[in-house]
């Protein structure tokens, strides 16, 4: 069987990872714009790497939870038929054992060139404007995918979506596209759908099923229930 989850900033809030739209639509206190378009960025460039600085610090701060570690046990069964596409900048996933994980909307442990476009990893700050180590001479930005930016890896996704059997959303609010059409594509594609979530989410009635409960319980849950283990 081939699976394909989509997670969302829910999946990391029982490690402490704050989400989006839970507190007044204010990302860490800051509006949308201000820290996440180009135009903000241009607007107040020492702010933004200051507040992507302060993200990437607080990695260091935080763990995976059993829902990142249920994902990685269902991989490590499932292997290439299992994908991970996450719009989380994190790295939670990955420190949970996932290795199969498409990072849709970037990573901060990431940098942009803005000159040579170059992507590499990276893990201090930015604030000071440091030059690329590849050009030497441009700018490097967080690599983070802002409003009015194309997400990556969606040539990889839409392929997964097509052949998936099953599709399941885990702690996204269906808020911002193209992430919150991946239901509606894979429903056309003949994938079941399911969504596990703490609400309904905005695009719950495109779920065939929906699940409402924290992260950390419903995703180890549904992990055993698809191998096998017992009742969910
Ligand atoms: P949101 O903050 O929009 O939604 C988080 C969802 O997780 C909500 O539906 C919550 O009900 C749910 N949730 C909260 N705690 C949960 C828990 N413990 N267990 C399960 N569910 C829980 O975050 P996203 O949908 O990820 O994009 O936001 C999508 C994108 O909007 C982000 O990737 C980001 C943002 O702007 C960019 O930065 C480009």
């Amino acid at each position: 069987m081939r699976v394909v989850v989509l997670t969302g900033a829910g999946i990391s809030a029982e490690s402490g990872v704050p989400t989006f739209r839970d507190a007044d639509g204010l990302w860490e206190g800051h509006q949308v714009e201000e820290v996440a378009t180009p135009e903000g960025y241009d607007l107040q460039p020492t702010m933004v790497q200051r507040f992507y600085d302060d993200r990437r610090a607080a990695l260091a701060h935080v763990q995976p939870n059993p829902a990142h570690l249920a994902l990685a046990r269902l991989e490590q069964v499932l292997g290439d038929d299992f994908l991970v596409v996450t719009q989380n900048i994190d790295d939670l996933h990955e420190r949970g054992g996932s290795t199969r994980v498409l990072h849709m909307h970037g990573e901060l442990l990431s940098a942009l060139c803005r000159g040579c476009r170059q992507r590499m990893r990276w893990e201090q700050d930015l604030v000071d404007f440091p030059p690329c180590p590849r050009c030497g001479v441009a700018e490097l930005r967080p690599d983070v995918v802002w409003f009015g930016e194309v997400p990556y890896e969606m040539d990889r996704i839409a392929f997964a979506l097509e052949r998936c059997d099953l599709f399941v959303s885990i702690g996204t609010s269906g808020a911002v596209y193209p992430a919150a059409g991946f239901v509606q594509a894979a429903t056309t594609y003949g994938a079941r759908t399911l969504e596990l979530n703490l609400l309904p989410s905005e695009g719950a009635s495109h779920f065939a099923e929906s699940r409402q409960g924290l992260a950390g319980t419903l995703v180890p849950q549904w992990v055993a229930q698809l191998l096998g283990e017992g009742p969910s």
